[in-house]
């Protein structure tokens, strides 16, 4: 039920994408939208997420356009025929979904993946699985098994429209990742907050990015995931002002800190997790990622994410509340803020998907069937079986609260 209506959700994406998707789509979709400065670990954090390298990552602007990424836990949809009794212990198993001993469902009982076991792990190693692949909406019908091969296609899209510099464009790059091993989640990779231009940069280029990002993170519908260095002062943290902006009352704001274990010995961030520096209704969840020569001795995000939580363990600031912290945590915990979110607005998205809807077919019928552009009619029928699966979730929504009711 949970996983149908985030994966009703990512259809729908889809289908209004061609009319503008992203920043312009006429529906504001629940999705979880990463802000932070340049550099302060969102990439890493996203990975880390995903349980693959893929990303483009480095010290400059890398993110240069929106990334759109649905993570789709496809077991939870039936494409794999073993679904419920398929083990963790495979060899592509998610580290993260290992260590969270996840329940994808959200409601005990159905799909609960079963317990842990030591796994033989391929993180950024094997390219020969076929459990897992990427597939972009710009590249219809083609799979992506090597993930190397989608971090190139991401640096080449993103080269196509913003050209080799280091411009920016607010138009998205939707990429979907299909895997058994990670929460279903639709989140939005932004580019960083920064204020000095470098390169031919525009010298408007900090104006320019935090435009985009307001348009984004502006809408009710978006949760924000304000990424954090732990190293750098959380009160001048130019991503959660611009948090704050849109959303004054931290309620659909979460905070990550990252570079936890570069923190200078004998500080931590106990108080800004106490709520006692800048509360949020969500909190804040402290994650740590690879450094840079992690990276570059190829270190596995299964090595980090076991060294993430053996860190939080051992840390005496950290091990009494170490079950909060860290990126499995983190994972399930976005995963249900977005579920509870996506069943707080079922019903104004409802609406707005029928308002739409016979604005299309108002606009059709104008047209005439002769001019009816094949384009067009794809986007209405899409959009139309979307409406009737809507519907559906909508009306199994009001039988699951009545027979609560009971
Ligand atoms: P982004 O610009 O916000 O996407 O940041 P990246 O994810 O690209 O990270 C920027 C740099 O910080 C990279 O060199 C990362 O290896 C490093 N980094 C990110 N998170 C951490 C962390 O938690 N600990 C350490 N030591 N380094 C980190
Ligand atoms: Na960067
Ligand atoms: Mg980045």
């Amino acid at each position: 039920m949970d996983e149908h209506l985030i994966s009703t959700i990512n259809k729908l994406q889809d289908a209004l994408a061609p009319l503008g998707g992203g920043s312009q789509s006429p529906i504001d979709l629940p999705q979880i939208t990463v802000v932070g400065s340049q550099s302060s670990g969102k990439s890493s954090v996203l990975e880390n997420i995903v349980g693959r390298d893929f990303l483009p990552r480095g010290t400059g602007i890398v993110t240069r356009r929106p990334l759109v990424l649905q993570l789709i836990n496809r077991r939870a949809h039936g494409s794999n025929p073993s679904s419920n009794t398929t083990k963790t212990n495979d060899s592509a198993g998610s580290v993260t979904n290992e260590l969270l001993d996840l329940d994808i469902s959200d409601n005990s009982g159905e799909k609960k993946v079963e317990n842990k076991k030591e796994i033989e792990h391929p993180h950024g190693q094997s390219e020969d699985n076929k459990e897992e692949w990427g597939e972009f909406l710009h590249i219809p019908g083609k799979k992506f098994y090597n993930f190397d091969e989608i971090r190139q296609e991401i640096v080449r899209e993103t080269d196509k429209v913003t050209g080799a510099n280091s411009g920016i464009s607010s138009v998205p790059i939707n990429l979907r990742i299909y895997s058994p091993h990670v929460l279903t989640l639709t989140l939005v990779d932004l580019p960083g907050l920064t204020k000095v231009p470098v390169g031919d940069q525009p010298v408007d280029i900090e104006k320019q990015i935090k435009d985009m990002l307001l348009k984004y993170i502006s809408k009710p519908n978006a949760i924000i995931l304000s990424v954090n260095a732990a190293n750098t002062d959380l009160a001048n943290s130019d991503g959660l002002k611009l948090a704050r902006e849109v959303d004054p009352e931290g309620t659909r704001t979460i905070g990550v800190l990252t570079k936890v274990d570069l923190m200078d010995q004998g500080t931590d961030v106990i108080d800004i997790l106490a709520g006692r520096v800048i509360p949020l209704r969500y909190g804040y969840i402290p994650v740590i990622n690879r450094g840079q020569k992690d990276i570059e001795h190829k270190k596995t995000i299964r090595d980090a994410l076991k060294d993430e939580k053996e860190f939080f363990e051992s840390h005496s600031s950290y091990s009494s509340k170490a079950q909060y912290c860290g990126t499995p945590y983190l994972a399930k915990k976005l995963n249900s803020i977005l579920l509870h979110h996506i069943r707080q607005t079922l019903p104004d998205i409802k609406g707005k998907i029928e308002a739409t809807l016979k604005k299309f077919q108002q606009e059709l019928m104008n047209l005439g069937p002769e001019t009816m552009d094949s384009a067009s009619s794809v986007v209405l029928s899409m959009i139309t079986d979307f409406s009737n699966e809507y519907n559906g979730i909508l009306d199994g929504e009001a039988k699951e609260i009545s027979s609560q009711e009971l």
